[in-house]
């Protein structure tokens, strides 16, 4: 018999479980995470196995201030100092040298280790009940979308981990912004909840590394990523609705919309417009389409700034094909 998780918002429960080695669902202000104690080889190896995710993908650990950096890393480039006093915590990530503490299996034996430290005030809360950080992906199965709610946990890892601890609908929507070094040049390894502009404005010109890159070191870089199950195809949606007419389609608009299509289920990103917004929503309303009847999802892109970057690119990621 399958059975139930237990949802709540008791960090006490939390905190017993994660210290006795079990996973548990936690929110963060970009979405949410499957946790369990990051100095703890084992626990660390039921999250690959819940998750399904390749050892090869390592996880960021999550730690209540930056004050405690330090204990886990060797050092820290002063841009990065810098980007943690201007815009910590929050949605950035920072791959840093680590210390022999964090165990490889975090890492995927790599000598960088990934840490952020978020901003929801229960995740906060959380880790500083905690003496060990948190290793946590996104609580999703992998190569699917990232969830954004305790519900979307539920709904597909239910079964398998005992407790998720419910912070209500994530604020930010898409995963955090990772910048690392690339040899001696500060880098942009995955466009996220921080936009590339608010990155730059604090520490300068960023490079950005190149999102269509092979090499496993790049993260989150893996394609076919945050993807739905159903047929979700990118482009013109002027194109793209003449081309499926007579499919049953289910349509993601940002703030236009088709009133006069038949046979179409659409959801709107944001219906004024807002990027934010949009981000806030991706990824419920992809998952929404996918419980749909409907035998193909259409999207567009939206437009090329501020977090639509990070938009674009789950778009790009989540699509199958691009067509235009
Ligand atoms: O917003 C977020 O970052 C969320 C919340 C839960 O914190 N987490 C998240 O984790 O998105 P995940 O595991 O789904 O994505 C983290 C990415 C992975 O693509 C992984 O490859 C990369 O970070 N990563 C982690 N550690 C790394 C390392 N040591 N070197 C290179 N990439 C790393
Ligand atoms: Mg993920």
């Amino acid at each position: 018999m399958k059975t139930h998780v237990l949802i709540g918002t008791n960090i006490q429960t939390a905190k017993e479980l994660l210290t006795a080695g079990k996973l548990v669902g936690i929110p963060t202000e970009t979405v949410y995470g499957l946790a369990a104690n990051a100095l703890d080889p084992d626990a660390v190896l039921e999250i690959y196995r819940v998750k399904k995710r390749p050892h090869f993908d390592p996880m960021i650990i999550h730690l209540p201030h930056w004050d405690h950096v330090l204990k886990y890393v060797e050092e820290i480039h002063p841009k990065f100092e810098l980007l943690a006093k201007e815009l910590g915590p929050g949605p950035i990530t920072f791959l840093l040298k680590r210390k022999s503490i964090i165990p490889d299996i975090v890492t995927s034996g790599s000598d960088l280790v990934a840490v952020r430290i978020p901003k929801h005030p229960m995740a906060v809360n959380l880790l500083e009940s905690l003496d060990f950080p948190l290793a946590a992906p996104s609580a999703n199965p992998f190569g699917y979308i990232s969830p954004t709610c305790a519900r979307h946990v539920e709904d597909q890892l239910g079964d398998k981990i005992p407790y998720i601890l419910d912070g209500g609908p994530c604020e930010v929507g898409i995963e955090s912004t990772i910048v690392g070094m690339m040899g001696n040049i500060p880098t942009i390894y995955r466009k996220g909840g921080y936009s590339i502009e608010k990155i730059n404005d604090v520490c300068g010109k960023m490079l950005i590394h190149p999102s269509s890159s092979s090499n496993p070191k790049a993260p989150g870089m893996l394609t076919n990523h945050y993807a739905p199950n159903k047929h979700f195809i990118l482009g013109s949606l002027d194109l793209l609705l003449q081309k499926y007419k007579g499919k049953k389609i289910g349509l993601i608009t940002f703030n236009q919309s088709y009133p006069d299509q038949v046979n179409i289920v659409e959801k709107s990103l944001s219906k004024t417009g807002d990027l934010k917004e949009a981000a806030r929503n991706l990824f419920s309303v992809m998952r929404e389409m996918d419980k749909e009847n409907i035998d193909v999802i259409l999207a567009e892109e939206l437009p090329e700034e501020g977090l639509g970057v990070a938009i674009n690119d789950r778009l790009r990621r989540a699509s199958v094909d691009i067509d235009n």
